[in-house]
């Protein structure tokens, strides 16, 4: 349980939030799909910790990050004209380079060199990596190290990349995909169809275990077996927001890393990484059929309880919905925008949860001390061997074991 106060600096990221100045200032931030960036195209409005920007990539290649307003008279650079590797505003004409350098103000015929060089538009650094556009809106200083993470570097065939804006603050998704006490519950239909991950449904209440390290923590979720064996899942956090999820099926190889970004106090973007390391993922039907900004549309709210399928709940289904990520996504609104976190009553099973709250506070308080630690200081590189674990072990070894994370497949 968290007090009010507590509650508001951990999810609170607009403005001057203590939270959202540092996530800002101290980590690039994954805002927008390469591919929606075409060359000369139209400009995409992104919209990130409660501001709104624009991206957009000029004609030889480059790609720009501005404010999304022109800075003559406030119209929304999303209509600007794309050309000659800059944007041109349709109000007035005003051009803006990819730099965000003024070159040219129209409507300013004397002396208009100066005058455009004293005009300021707000620009920030963009890096694009793994199919996304990473960008640092940090505004004072250098920009931090850029996250060096397993699925950055792989070949275009090796990766997939699907986003959703929801409408519940950031804190939220992490927590759900940090949460593996809900996974033989709230998924127990997908649990129940796949191999190995019955033995979630066997024993739903596993006990835990963390282990904090300089980028975040392991958590592992331990749960003995009849046979006597031990199915062990190891999720990865790497701070502030990237969570790697234990494979959902030991055969393909295949990793789930799931990315949860403030848009504001009460939307986040839920950014879905699968990957695998040494050969291409199958285009099954979850990769061919969605639409890759909004792979999990949110249909209807409390009234028709977002589409739950009673009469499926009465034929098998265990929550009434058909797709994993859509049972996340609506257990989390139906809390609310901002979980009122003085409110719960949490157990043994939210361990993870607890843990998490605490690091997110500490590190916050220790980075308004002036005393900027690992986590809040964005070890971000060198984690390219992070990643998770979901294994079958003997009796008897520990989860931090070498072998355990060696036989993960
Ligand atoms: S508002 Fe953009 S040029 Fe006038
Ligand atoms: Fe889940």
């Amino acid at each position: 349980m968290l007090s009010n106060e507590q509650n508001r600096l951990l999810t609170r990221v607009e403005g001057d939030a203590p939270m959202g100045l540092m996530l800002r200032r101290n980590f690039w931030v994954p805002a927008v799909r390469s591919a929606r960036l075409q060359a000369g195209g139209a400009p995409v409005r992104v919209r990130l910790f409660g501001m709104n920007y624009i991206a957009f990539r000029t004609d030889d290649g480059r790609v720009g990050f501005f404010d999304e307003r022109c800075p003559h008279r406030g119209v929304s650079l999303t209509l600007a004209r794309n050309e000659d590797n800059a944007l041109r505003c349709i109000f007035h004409g005003w051009k803006f380079g990819v730099d965000g350098a003024v070159l040219e103000t129209p409507t300013q015929p004397v002396n208009s060199r100066e005058f455009a060089q004293a005009v300021k538009l707000n620009h920030y650094p963009a890096r694009e990596a793994a199919g996304m556009l990473w960008v640092w809106l940090g505004r004072e200083g250098e920009p931090p190290a850029f996250p060096e993470l397993e699925f950055m570097g792989l070949p275009q065939s090796h990766f997939n990349v699907r986003l959703q804006v929801v409408p519940f603050n950031w804190i939220q998704g992490i927590e759900a995909t940090i949460d593996s006490s809900h996974v033989g519950i709230l998924h127990a239909d997908w649990v129940n169809g796949l191999g190995e991950l019955n033995l979630m449904a066997e024993n739903t209440a596993p006990t835990y275990d963390m282990k904090m390290t300089d980028y975040g923590f392991k958590a592992a979720a331990l749960r003995p077996l009849n046979d006597g064996r031990s199915y062990i899942r190891v999720t990865q956090f790497v701070f502030p927001w990237y969570s790697f999820i234990p494979p959902s099926g030991m055969t393909t190889g295949d990793r789930l890393t799931i990315i949860s970004v403030p848009v504001d106090d009460t939307h986040s973007l839920q950014i879905y990484y699968r990957y695998n390391i040494s050969r291409p993922i199958k285009h099954d039907d979850w990769l061919a059929l969605k639409n890759p900004d909004h792979f999990s549309p949110l249909p209807g709210g409390y009234d028709d309880a977002w589409g739950q399928d009673r009469a499926s709940m009465k034929d098998g289904s265990f929550s009434g919905f058909k797709d994993l990520a859509l049972e996340d996504f609506v257990v989390q609104i139906s809390i609310g925008a901002i979980a009122d976190r003085s409110q719960e009553h949490l157990c043994l099973g939210d361990q993870i949860i607890v843990r998490t709250r605490r690091l997110f506070l500490q590190t916050l308080e220790r980075h308004q001390a002036g005393e900027d630690n690992a986590l809040s200081s964005a070890r971000q590189t060198g984690l390219r061997d992070v990643r998770s674990v979901s294994t079958i072990v003997p009796e008897g070894i520990d989860w931090l074991d070498p072998s355990v994370a060696a036989s993960a497949r």
